[in-house]
């Protein structure tokens, strides 16, 4: 595997994960730890604690704008925040979501938005949703040389369709167009595919019948690696609990609880201290 440990490193001595050494990482079976990240903070921390992909997912829509979907989000609020995640990573494969909008309306505007993305973040990859009707844009983007991820099951840009976010292709009729549709786009040239909220037996499957890792969010353990929203994990997003997401932290808990403090003190006139003054 073409990857180093991270923490004692040097900015020069860090290996960079790039979509080869996801494809690697894939046929040794070494699981994949994707989470998504909108700013240089963040970016710069979960890069260190080891995480192999940084997406900049368009739920910044949600849990940075406080959209209730992912619709809203233009290109250029996904640019600025990839700008941001790139200044903070040495080592993780940066992909950004093209956001609704941005590429169904043809594959020259698919291209034209990949190109904005590359050119004015220093990203590595995007990412887009939907199987054969993106298919046509996915091709034309990778003959541009620009990476690109699938994303398939619940793809959240469509909620409106759907009309729920419940776990898709529990029948027949959908799971075998996700069958059909995750080998278009290994044929397309994606570098991965992103499977979301779909049962974990049929993840399993599609994972075993492509060469391109598979990244699960709320698809169960078989898959070549996790994607989860970092808000989530990290226990900021106190009122979305569904079954998939594993909390571990309380940062919200940890949060009030501190600036509860700051408060009282600055009341107090506890804060600052003469130790804490010029
Ligand atoms: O935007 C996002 O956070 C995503 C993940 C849920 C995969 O697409």
């Amino acid at each position: 595997m073409s990857t180093q440990t991270v923490s004692a490193s040097t900015a020069a001595d860090v290996a960079r994960v790039t979509t080869q050494t996801l494809l690697e990482m894939r046929d040794e079976e070494t699981p994949v730890a994707m989470l998504t990240a909108y700013d240089y903070t963040s970016a710069r921390i979960l890069d260190e604690a080891g995480v192999d992909v940084l997406l900049v997912g368009d739920s910044a829509s949600n849990v940075m704008a406080g959209h209730e979907t992912t619709l809203p989000i233009t290109l250029d609020q996904m640019i600025y925040h990839a700008q941001c995640v790139v200044r903070g990573v040495r080592r993780a494969l940066v992909v950004v979501d093209l956001p609704f909008g941005a590429y169904q309306g043809s594959s020259r505007e698919a291209l034209r938005s990949a190109i904005r993305v590359m050119k004015e973040t220093g990203a590595h990859a995007v990412k887009l949703e939907g199987g054969e009707d993106v298919v046509a844009s996915v091709e034309r983007i990778i003959d541009a040389g620009i990476p690109v991820m699938g994303h398939l099951g619940l793809t959240p840009q469509s909620i409106y369709k759907f009309g729920t976010y419940k776990v898709r292709a529990r029948e027949d009729e959908e799971a075998e167009a996700i069958r059909r549709d995750v080998v278009r786009l290994e044929e397309a040239g994606v570098f991965g595919v992103v499977l979301e909220k779909i049962p974990a037996a049929l993840a399993a499957e599609l994972t075993a019948s492509v060469s391109v890792p598979t990244i699960g969010i709320g698809a169960g353990a078989g898959c070549s690696g996790q994607v989860l929203v970092t808000h989530d994990l990290l226990g900021l997003t106190k009122d979305f609990n569904p079954r998939f997401v594993r909390h571990y932290a309380d940062l919200a808990t940890t949060i009030t609880e501190s600036v509860g403090r700051y408060v009282s003190d600055v009341r107090a006139g506890a804060f600052p201290s003469s130790e804490e003054s010029y």
